[in-house]
């Protein structure tokens, strides 16, 4: 059984491990660069959990699938950048989906205006998915940008996403997560659960850490996209 639930600032080495345990591909098409694994854990320890709410998607202790979303600068401009991503054995599941519903849910009762979602051109299922979502995908400086308009919060989304959270404490409760064994570390260099303790290839990213301000998809690569006023 999957818990899906928000994460807290000091489970970030738990993001760290996920990131970690996705494919070449799929890191290079969550940032939008090849992305090394100095690259992955710099973006992770730089990360503001001030602005960024995150949920996750947890498999007992494991942490499969993430959505993450961060207020833009500057805050009254009321924006946010969504980025998501599913473990191989979990995709085409409606996991993905699940992930940014919930995360629009909570754009939606912030009071955020526009929720920004970029992807490669060669990403299909993200497309799917934001489509699913905004409806229009323009293409912007070699990216596509997805422009979500959340609605107006109601009671009823509250208690929506108040519904959300007790569901996660409540499975929590009747199904706890197994606690590993001392010494027993979580897999952190694997794309599939099931296949055994194959190593990552490497990639040619760069694993120079990046400022703070670059970390935004680009954990690899790029500064972050400002978006218009
Ligand atoms: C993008 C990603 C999060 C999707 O996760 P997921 O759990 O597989 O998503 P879902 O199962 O909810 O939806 C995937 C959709 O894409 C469709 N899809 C899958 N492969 C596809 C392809 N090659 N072409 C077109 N559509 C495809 C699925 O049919 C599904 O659509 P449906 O719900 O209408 O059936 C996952 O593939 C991933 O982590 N990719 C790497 C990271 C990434 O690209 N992040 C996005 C950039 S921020």
């Amino acid at each position: 059984m999957l818990v899906v639930r928000k994460l807290m600032a000091r489970e970030s080495k738990s993001l760290e491990r996920h990131l970690l345990r996705l494919s070449a591909e799929d890191r290079r098409l969550r940032f939008g660069y090849a992305t090394s694994a100095p690259a992955i854990a710099a973006y992770v320890k730089a990360m503001d959990w001030g602005k960024t709410w995150a949920i996750g998607a947890f498999s007992g202790t494991r942490l499969c699938g993430i959505v993450e979303l961060t207020r833009c600068d500057p805050w009254w401009a009321m924006k946010a950048e969504l980025s998501v991503s599913v473990e191989k054995h979990y995709q085409n599941r409606g996991l993905g989906t699940r992930l940014v519903a919930e995360a629009l849910l909570i754009a939606r009762n912030r009071g955020f205006q526009t929720v920004y979602l970029l992807c490669l051109p060669e990403n299909r299922p993200i497309q799917r998915i934001a489509r699913k979502f905004a409806g229009q995908l323009t293409a912007v400086e070699g990216e596509l940008e997805a422009r979500i308009r959340p609605a107006q919060p109601t009671p009823l989304s509250v208690m929506m996403e108040l519904f959300n959270d007790n569901r996660a404490i409540l499975q929590c409760v009747l199904e706890p997560p197994k606690r590993r064994r001392s010494g027993q570390r979580e897999p952190a260099n694997r794309a599939d659960p099931k296949r055994g303790s194959g190593r990552q290839p490497a990639t040619t990213a760069s694993t120079r850490p990046r400022p703070a301000a670059w970390r935004s998809r680009g954990a690899g690569g790029k500064p972050r996209r400002q978006f218009p006023a």
